[in-house]
């Protein structure tokens, strides 16, 4: 086949890729990006050692100790590149209205003249000096029908390493792109090209940041960050930014389109071996990685949880009716901090080995440590940015070993509880939908809503703290509907009607239509402590969820939905009295009157498209409460 170069640079396109779309576009984004040279991944072990090697010889990693923790390493970043860049996330589709009042837009036209086209092109020569990786994907397992590709091309040998673990990467989703398949085409640069013996800096990127998606055409774009979702874009910005539009598209095909959803999925089982599969939407930081390996307490002999994915699902019906879900990613970019063999034992057992930690703090002993992991402070360790760090120090000046949004990137097939079919092209059946924010007050421990749409109202007007995932992340309440405010490809009252669409379409073909909870953790007393024990003790909730399932747990209803009483939940093992457990699932009219208003707004800044049955379930909820 006719192989394209520029200006002798020569691609290296191996011999059985046969692609010619795939290989043009690489050469058009190697003679843009004046790329020094073209390396394409094959996603083999030799080759992740080589990167990894190359990777500590420049400075971004360090090689931790092999006894303590065998082929792991520690990468500190820029401390200006930590956290995922909401504001400078960009949906640029044709009609601003597409995108919605929730996300930022700009025309397609004028980013690309910003990014590609223009004199000054940030994209322009932005690798000169550097390697630009080739790397392929597949999102999902391997040829599964609900499964994608993408070709990602960064200069980051980090981002190539991490794409290895976080995605099925290399030779085999080129297999399955074939000569003709279609991919979503991933563009990275850190923005940082090296000029004729310019030495490098250990963690390359730019002030200025650009995060873009073109729906239409299914493209991304991210310059400037070499950081976790701001880089990696099989994550955030293919699995659920492009892929919630894909999802979308496809109802005006199959009339019903499917699901790209920021939710972890688990499988249930129960001692009398029946097992259920959940799906769970929490905000980013919120606990998703725990809940999905979570440990059952003592009291709970027989029952067991099993992880399928612990951050996004990709979901469609079935010719069945049911939904089924894959797992997109095939590791974990878990936050550290906080995580520790009483919050998530399964966790702390799949990072014992082959591990990447970012902006962790460094152990005398070459190992590493982050707030929560041990009850005794270290006595001296180095930060994630460098400097010296000691119990007196962090005192004195409240400096964090380890950054907030401290990572770790892991592959899934380390996690003990990894479930069996985790990998099965055919997904898992959904049985239940869990979506939950993090609220000091207001929303109760868990609520079943008695209809979809009920629980499409519950997602939609979900509100959450903000954590440090988030650059600038402070804690204050923001709505974040179905935790997908950040995600979402596409104008959120769409995505409501969307929701609202395939529930109506799945009720006509199964009477098995998965139900939907709403559960908040994060209740907290006046003494600003957390009310609920959460972590493992959430197998109480679980345990009730599956009791409704199989039509033998009870409850009450409440102004909007149906909870259980103290009385219907199981309390073995666990110390907690009927006043707790008043004050995680009591309503306060005052404080819902107070909620509802919060929806309004909401409801008001999206007013353009949605869908009525949310405003008149929201007077529903009005009225009993005014009841
Ligand atoms: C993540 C996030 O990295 O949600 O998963 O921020
Ligand atoms: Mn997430």
């Amino acid at each position: 086949m006719n192989r394209p170069a520029f200006e002798g640079l020569k691609l290296n396109t191996p011999a059985h890729v046969q692609h010619h779309r795939l290989v043009n576009w690489v050469a058009e984004i190697a003679a843009l990006t004046e790329a020094r040279d073209v390396y394409w991944c094959d996603g083999s072990k030799e080759e992740y050692d080589r990167l990894c090697d190359q990777l500590v010889a420049a400075g971004t990693m360090k090689k931790l100790n092999p006894e303590l923790r065998p082929n792991s390493f520690l990468a500190l970043s820029d401390p200006t590149d930590v956290a995922r860049v909401e504001d400078r996330t960009f949906i640029c589709s044709a009609q601003r209205e597409d995108a919605g009042p929730t996300n930022n837009w700009m025309a397609p036209a004028e980013m690309r003249t910003l990014l590609q086209t223009g004199d000054q092109a940030l994209f322009r020569g932005a690798m000169r000096g550097r390697t630009m990786y080739v790397v392929p994907f597949s999102m999902g397992p391997l040829g599964s029908h609900i499964s994608h590709i993408g070709v990602e091309l960064t200069d980051s040998p980090y981002v190539a390493i991490s794409m290895r673990t976080m995605t099925r990467m290399g030779r085999g989703a080129l297999d399955v792109l074939g000569a003709d398949g279609d991919f979503v085409p991933c563009v990275h640069t850190v923005g940082a090209p090296l000029q004729a013996g310019q030495k490098d800096v250990p963690w390359p990127c730019n002030a200025t940041k650009y995060i873009v998606h073109y729906p239409e055409t299914r493209e991304i774009w991210s310059y400037g960050s070499g950081y976790g979702g701001n880089a990696l874009l099989g994550k955030k910005c293919f699995a659920l930014r492009i892929a919630s539009n894909m999802g979308r598209q496809a109802a005006a095909v199959d009339g019903t389109g499917w699901l790209a959803e920021h939710m972890l999925i688990l499988g249930v089982t129960s001692p009398a071996g029946k097992k259920y599969h959940v799906a769970a939407a929490f905000p980013s930081a919120c606990g998703k990685t725990n809940f999905s390996m979570l440990v059952p307490p003592a009291g709970y002999a027989g029952w067991k949880v099993t992880t399928i994915g612990d951050d996004i699902a990709w979901i469609k019906p079935g010719t069945d009716g049911k939904l089924y879900a894959i797992n997109p990613e095939a590791g974990y970019f878990g936050v550290a901090p906080g995580t520790n063999d009483l919050t998530n034992p399964n966790c702390m057992a799949s990072l014992k080995r082959d591990a990447i930690f970012t902006n962790v703090a460094l152990t005398d002993d070459g190992d590493v440590w982050w707030e929560g992991m041990t009850d005794t402070l270290p006595a001296h360790l180095i930060d994630w940015q460098g400097k010296d760090w000691t119990p007196a120090i962090a005192k004195e000046t409240g400096a964090k070993a380890a950054h907030p949004n401290a990572r770790f990137t892991v592959a899934a097939t380390a996690n003990p509880v990894l479930d069996a079919e985790w990998d099965n092209p055919a997904g898992v059946p959904i049985d239940a939908f869990i979506f939950g924010g993090r609220r000091s007050t207001t929303v109760p421990l868990v609520t079943e809503a008695r209809t979809w749409a009920e629980g499409v109202y519950m997602a939609a007007t979900m509100g959450s703290e903000t954590t440090a995932a988030m650059a600038g992340g402070n804690g204050a309440v923001r709505r974040d509907p179905f935790a997908m405010l950040p995600f979402i490809g596409y104008n959120m009252a769409d995505y409501f009607q969307h929701w609202l669409n395939l529930g109506e379409q799945l009720a006509k073909k199964t009477t098995a239509v998965p139900r939907i909870y709403c559960v908040n953790w994060f209740r907290k007393g006046a003494d600003g402590k957390f009310v609920w024990p959460g972590y493992g003790e959430n197998m109480r909730v679980l345990e009730w969820l599956v009791g409704r399932l199989e039509g033998t747990a009870g409850g009450a209803d409440n102004v909007f939905g149906f909870s259980p009483r103290y009385e219907d939940l199981r309390w073995d093992g666990l110390a907690f009295s009927r006043t707790q457990y008043d004050s995680v699932i009591g309503i306060d009219k005052a404080a819902w009157q107070q909620e509802l208003a919060l929806h309004s707004d909401l409801f008001k800044m999206l007013e353009q498209r949605l869908p009525a049955a949310l405003p008149a379930t929201q007077k529903q909820i009005a009225e009993r409460l005014g009841a």
